[in-house]
């Protein structure tokens, strides 16, 4: 294999908040050095992995890629940018580069576990609905479900636009007057899934989480708004 290099501009937009023009300028100004030697240009080669590159006197290190666990707190948009309401992407405080994207989608008012990455590939085969990736999801709600719910749910319910969704578990936990409380396991990610299959069934979601993604699980000792990156297990069990 021939040693892994990368031009410098790309190294820097990657791995830090500068445009290419603005590393361009950054590097004409004399203030990025390559193992402790001042560049004056940015299209020369780099090693990301054995070169020491600092820019304004802080050493920039590369990732190629990040994979983070965050338990998404209500109140905070799955999206790498929102005019009104905190992403997800900047609750990862420790976030090294700036392509993070959060692997699929939960409401605004969701919570759980969400993927935080900047791995295109593993966010593709888990969301293609032709590789059906589980997903668990606790549900409190109102009203009461129809005896043989459950069954119901497994034949694939029919939501009220007619969209017929793919076989699913649901586990009922609690049945009360005061809300119930199931768990329910998906197999797809419609837009607003779960509410709608309750809807269809007659009952209101008022609380939404996802515990788990394929073989990823929540960590439960992260509260939510908190984040952990991914174990190597983790990590290789998800991409295996
Ligand atoms: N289903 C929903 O209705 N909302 C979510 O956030 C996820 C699944």
């Amino acid at each position: 294999m021939g040693e892994k290099t990368m031009r410098l501009d790309r190294f820097l937009t990657e791995m830090t908040s500068l445009t290419r023009t603005q590393a361009k300028e950054a590097a004409r100004k004399g203030r990025i050095t390559v193992n402790e030697e001042t560049v004056k240009k940015t299209d020369g080669k780099i090693n990301p992995e054995t070169d020491r590159v600092v820019l304004d006197g802080r050493e920039i290190t590369y990732r190629a890629a990040e994979y983070y666990m965050l338990n998404k707190p209500a109140g905070v948009v799955s999206a790498t940018e929102d005019g009104r309401y905190p992403t997800v992407v900047e609750l990862i405080g420790d976030r090294k580069r700036k392509d993070l994207f959060p692997v699929g989608r939960l409401d605004l008012d969701t919570e759980g576990l969400l993927l935080i990455t900047n791995d295109g590939d593993l966010a593709h085969r888990l969301l293609s609905p032709k590789k059906h990736v589980d997903k668990v999801y606790e549900v409190r709600y109102e009203g009461t479900l129809p005896e043989g719910a459950e069954e119901e749910f497994r034949r694939g319910i029919v939501l009220e636009d007619g969209t017929r969704c793919l076989p699913a578990i649901l586990q009922i936990c609690r049945k009360a007057q005061e809300g119930g409380e199931a768990l329910l396991t998906l197999r797809e990610g419609k837009f607003h899934q779960v509410k709608r299959m309750m809807e269809a069934s007659g009952c209101r979601v008022v609380y939404l989480k996802r515990r788990s993604m394929g073989s990823l699980k929540l960590d439960e000792k992260l509260a939510p708004g908190e984040y952990r990156p991914l174990t190597k297990e983790e990590l290789e069990e998800l991409t295996s």
